[in-house]
């Protein structure tokens, strides 16, 4: 099995969407640039999605045209629709993520819809995608549990995880949005999930409110995933998800990646960079 974890950098976009105060796109643009600087394969540089929904992230043009695009690097962003789609490809998106949810409640307070019409909702944009030439990553949200509707089966989560790599997903990304997760919980979850799915195509998205992400992290490698998700300077959550407070740090999940052996080809002097300018602009960071 492969020791190269991939780590998706999602800072700019769930950490920053979760920030009260206006970020200029400006700022945004620099903190991207200094975490292109610290070698991430990938990193979630902003949401195409509603303004309405999500003022911090109105931006979204404004912050991909500002960037230094580092070769090497690919700069993804959300879309929730055929609109966010059209938006992101103006703006020159490397791809793009679509983002469903395991529960009722989550999908209908975050996308405004039920999972049923949020994938075909999605169909037309992965089908668009897919004559673009455009990668797909998919989210499955509140793989746990759900704020709204309390724990979440297993099986709803490979449902919905199955559907999104059927639409033509190249990845699936499993959030635990809440932070509920535990070890013993995320190894049951997985043990459901993966008989069906490859763990080579899964990531693991855990939310850090109970300080359990990185023990969750460790009981998703013992089990095959290599590719998790994470936020420089543990900032984030989301803003219809209450409670789910940090996302995963990056610095502490690179530093425990490496002392258990695993390489993640990320420079940690440049990510303290990013990092530290990050504490300069936020309030929560
Ligand atoms: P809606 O209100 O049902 O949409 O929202 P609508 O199609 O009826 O459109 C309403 C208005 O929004 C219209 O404008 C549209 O044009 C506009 P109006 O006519 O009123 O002026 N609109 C858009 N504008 C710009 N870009 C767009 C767009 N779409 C519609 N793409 C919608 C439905 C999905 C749009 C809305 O619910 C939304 O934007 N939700 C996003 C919420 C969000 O970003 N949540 C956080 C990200 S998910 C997350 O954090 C979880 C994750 O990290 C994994 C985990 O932790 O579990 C991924
Ligand atoms: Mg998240």
């Amino acid at each position: 099995m492969s020791d190269h974890v991939r780590i998706y950098e999602v800072g700019p976009r769930d950490g920053l969407q979760n920030e009260d105060m206006l970020i200029p796109a400006e700022r945004k643009v620099a903190l991207i640039d200094l975490l292109s600087q610290a070698g991430f394969e990938k990193i979630e540089a902003t949401s195409f999605v509603s303004p309405k929904w999500v003022p911090q992230l109105a931006d979204a043009e404004a912050v991909l045209a500002g960037i230094t695009r580092k070769p090497g690097t690919d700069y993804a962003a959300l879309t929730p629709n055929m609109k966010g789609y059209e938006r992101a490809l103006a703006a020159g998106v490397d791809e793009v993520a679509v983002f469903a949810s395991a529960s009722e409640g989550f999908s209908r307070k975050n996308i405004n819809c039920s999972i049923a019409e949020s994938l075909v909702r999605f169909a037309p944009l992965l089908d668009a995608a897919k004559s673009d030439g455009v990668p797909v990553r998919g989210y499955v949200s509140c793989v746990i549990a759900c704020p709204y509707d309390g724990p979440v089966a297993s099986e709803a989560v490979r449902d919905v995880a199955q559907a999104l790599f059927d639409m033509g997903c190249y990845e699936v990304s499993l959030g635990d949005t809440i932070g509920a997760g535990t070890p013993e919980s995320v190894a049951t979850m997985l043990e459901t999930v993966l008989p069906r799915l490859p763990a080579e195509r899964l990531a693991g998205h855990f939310h850090d409110t109970r300080d359990n992400a990185l023990d969750n992290v460790m009981a998703a490698l013992a089990l095959g995933l290599r590719v998790f998700d994470s936020a420089v300077g543990g900032l984030g959550g989301c803003p219809y998800a209450p409670g789910a407070k940090g996302n995963l740090a990056t610095g502490p999940l690179v530093a425990l990646l490496e002392q258990s052996g695993f390489s993640t080809g990320i420079d940690r002097e440049a990510l303290a960079k990013a990092e530290q300018y990050l504490r300069s602009i936020t309030a929560s960071a």
